[in-house]
């Protein structure tokens, strides 16, 4: 027993990261990848509770590091809306709107396309889950007009649409949901966890009641983080105080990301909102990459055109290919690897998804070439 832990132990010396000088298309990692300042300050701040040298009780009101500017200027402008919080990452964002809108047993609205966190949150706040479907294989749309005879017949305490879902890289019509909400008075959650940091995104415009972001998805920090953006309307019911310690969040348990990943998400930042308006580069950029792979026999799912960079491609040619080789579906794992290439999910290979946001053109058009090198490899 003691020898076994000792093993343990000696494994936790010196870790580190195979993929990290790789050409980077993981989709759940593209656009958590940190700036340099970001990588800066993680260590300057690599301490514990290192952004609460300054506090005097609530995380949101620091001014030393500047966490009050960001939380309370910075950010609202940059989602478009009245009042942000920061939090632990989408998934803890969409439990906190979920619990303090509704009680066990309501009911909620979401897209058929919607992440599993989604639905955990829901769970874990006892609601019931009820889906607006896709349109199936292979474009998987979601046509928000279907919302609302489901309100009618649910009356559910509120609808949340994923934008983009992270399966397919959809992008539905969040505006015409907007009117609808507000046809029918229902608080609409916006899932931008692929979106905010990525694109511009303006929570006005659009005509939401919430947006959900998530740091290590999207805005180049480290995780855990995510960001909320709401009307002022809410921020008595969500953001509401402890009774006994006035300045502490109840939904955030006193406060929420206190160290590295919101000091990273800061330091970001300022990349962050000048990124997003390369994004038309970004959706260009992706529909070339798809045109190219779709050149080799692959097939595109999702929207078409595709209007983000998050891919997801049927590949029966490396599928037949995996049925006969020793290594079964890591062979494609392994053949990108060896080129320097980590991205699709190792394992797959009937399907796989991409995401083209952390690499240049240059890059793409090598991991096309390679592509064709391993289908021709094994032809
Ligand atoms: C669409 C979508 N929403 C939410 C999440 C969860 O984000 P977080 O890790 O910030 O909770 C993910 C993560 O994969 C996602 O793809």
């Amino acid at each position: 027993m003691e020898q076994e832990s000792s093993k343990s132990l000696q494994k936790l010396r010196g870790l580190r990261r195979e993929h990290k000088e790789l050409i980077n298309l993981m989709p759940l990692q593209t656009g958590g990848i940190l700036t340099n300042a970001a990588r800066e300050a993680l260590i300057e701040f690599a301490d514990g509770y290192s952004v609460c040298d300054f506090c005097q009780g609530s995380l949101c009101n620091v001014s030393n590091p500047p966490i009050r500017d960001f939380v309370q200027e910075l950010l609202p402008q940059f989602l478009g809306c009245e009042v942000a919080t920061v939090t632990h990452g989408a998934r803890e964002a969409k439990f906190m709107i979920m619990h303090s809108l509704a009680r066990p047993g309501d009911s909620i609205l979401v897209d058929a396309n919607k992440h599993y966190t989604t639905v955990v949150a829901a769970e874990r706040v006892g609601l019931n889950v009820i889906e607006v479907p896709n349109s199936g294989h292979p474009e998987f749309k979601v046509d928000v007009n279907e919302y609302a005879p489901l309100i009618k017949e649910h009356a559910p305490k509120l609808i949340l649409l994923t934008y983009p879902d992270g399966n397919y890289g959809n992008l539905p019509d969040a505006k015409r949901l907007g009117e609808i909400s507000q046809e029918y008075d229902i608080p609409y959650v916006l899932n931008g966890a692929y979106a905010v940091g990525r694109m511009p995104l303006s929570m006005e415009q659009i005509g939401v009641d919430f947006i959900v972001g998530s740091g290590h998805k999207s805005m180049a920090s480290a995780g855990p983080a995510g960001v909320t953006g709401m009307k002022k309307k809410w921020e008595e019911v969500v953001l509401r105080k402890s009774g006994k310690y006035r300045n502490k969040d109840i939904e955030l348990l006193g406060c929420s990301i206190r160290g590295v990943p919101l000091i990273t998400l800061m330091a970001s930042f300022p990349s962050v909102k000048e990124r997003v308006q390369h994004w038309d580069e970004q959706v260009s950029k992706a529909q070339w990459f798809s045109a190219e792979l779709e050149k080799l026999g692959f097939r595109q799912l999702g929207e078409k055109p595709h209007r983000h960079d998050l891919l997801h491609f049927d590949a029966p040619a490396l599928y037949e290919i995996s049925k006969r080789v020793r290594e079964k579906g890591y062979f494609v794992y392994k053949e990108l690897k060896e080129r320097g290439i980590w991205g699709p999910q190792p394992g797959l290979a009937r399907s796989f998804k991409v995401s083209t946001f952390a690499v240049d053109r240059q890059q793409l058009g090598y991991v096309i070439d390679s592509f064709k090198a391993i289908l021709s490899k094994y032809a």
